[in-house]
């Protein structure tokens, strides 16, 4: 058996510092995630510039309480891991700029790991190992995308969103029922509350053998729904009502059954892939989204009914974190698959 590994993983690709180590690529020692959500809030969304300085500020108390809660020091550590790609490119710099520094002031080796990619192996963290080939979906704010995996390391795209990511899509619905940011979790919440079959938003799946998604319908069709038609034209255009003029139970119905829709859509794509690619032994979810409550149900129960392991991280490693970072970085290094300290953060993914 080989000596066991310590890796620190480092994420800071949106609006998450995050640092954490993790043994042997499962075993998370520590797992600390510095939000910036109380930053955003005001402006709807995550604002780059803010981003990027909130990061620069956070990263180092991360990165110290994730030692400590780790109760090891620099020096106990085997390597640097570090998501570099894709993400914003000033926050993402941040990380990279950290995680070079570390490597090269302890002399230990760095390691660069996709984002998108490690959300694909956070299924595995303090958990059983998955099975390859294995069906990979993502599904974060920026990402809807379904993927073939050989392995950990090896991955092809099968089919991605042409608009909107169904993360983007809760937060814009969100933002439409005027529920706060980020949208996501508080729809998730609402949506229980609310009656899924009140409404038949329309699902687009496209072409019959499509593996790629389309959310911007659904999400015009929410707007519709909650404000009626356009009035007037141009700048000066109003719509009907507006949230306000709902009841509670009205925008639950209405959470409720956008969520029954986007889920829909997620599964019949997961269908599709399936009848695709009958060799997969699993099924591997990640990604912000696979922190909801009817997907993670759904989803499960899809696998039951295909007798499909289906594989979803602990919630602690649905949104964006940096154990999944770590955990990733340790199947790079023990293929011996380094970065140096030309190592670029690249805001575009490399699959
Ligand atoms: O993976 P993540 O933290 O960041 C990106 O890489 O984008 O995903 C964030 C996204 C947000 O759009 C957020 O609203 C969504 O994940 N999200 C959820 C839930 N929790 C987070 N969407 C639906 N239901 C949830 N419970
Ligand atoms: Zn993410």
């Amino acid at each position: 058996m080989n000596a066991s590994s310590l890796i620190l993983g480092i994420e800071s690709s949106c609006d998450e510092t995050a640092a954490s180590v993790v043994r042997d690529g499962v075993t998370v020692l520590s797992n600390v995630i510095a939000s910036q959500h109380d930053l955003h809030a005001k402006f709807g969304g995550v604002v780059p510039e803010i981003a990027s300085r909130a990061h620069i500020e956070r990263i180092l108390p991360v990165i110290n309480e994730a030692l400590d809660k780790a109760g090891v020091t620099l020096n106990d550590l085997t390597a640097v891991a570090v998501g570099n790609r894709p993400g914003l490119i000033g926050s993402l710099l941040v990380g990279v700029s950290a995680a070079k520094a570390l490597a090269w002031s302890l002399g230990k080796p760095l390691v660069a790991v996709d984002h998108v990619e490690a959300h694909l192996y956070a299924a595995a963290l303090d958990s059983d190992p998955i099975a390859y080939p294995a069906l990979g979906l993502v599904v974060s704010g920026g990402h809807t995308s379904l993927y073939l995996l050989r392995d950990a390391m090896h991955i092809e795209v099968l089919g991605r969103t042409i608009d909107d990511a169904v993360g983007e899509a809760y937060d814009k619905v969100a933002a439409i029922l005027d529920l706060g940011f980020p949208g996501g979790p508080i729809v998730d919440k609402l949506a229980r509350t609310g009656d899924a079959n009140a409404i038949d938003f329309p699902r687009s799946l496209l072409d019959r053998e499509s593996l790629d998604f389309s959310f911007s319908g659904m999400k015009t069709a929410v707007l519709y729904k909650v404000r009626g038609h356009p009035v007037g034209r141009g700048r000066a255009a109003t719509f009907e009502r507006s949230a306000a003029d709902l009841t509670d139970t009205q925008k639950a119905d209405i959470a409720a059954s956008f969520q029954r829709a986007a889920v829909d859509v997620l599964i019949r794509k997961l269908e599709r892939a399936i009848t695709q690619h009958p060799d997969i032994r699993s099924i591997v979810i990640g990604g912000g989204v696979s922190a909801n409550s009817r997907l993670r149900a759904e989803s499960l129960a899809f696998g039951e009914k295909n007798k499909l392991p289906v594989r979803l991280p602990r919630m602690a490693f649905c949104i964006d974190n940096a154990a999944m970072i770590a955990g990733l970085g340790h199947e790079h290094h023990r293929a011996g698959r380094f970065a140096d300290l030309n190592l670029e953060a690249a805001a575009t993914a490399s699959i």
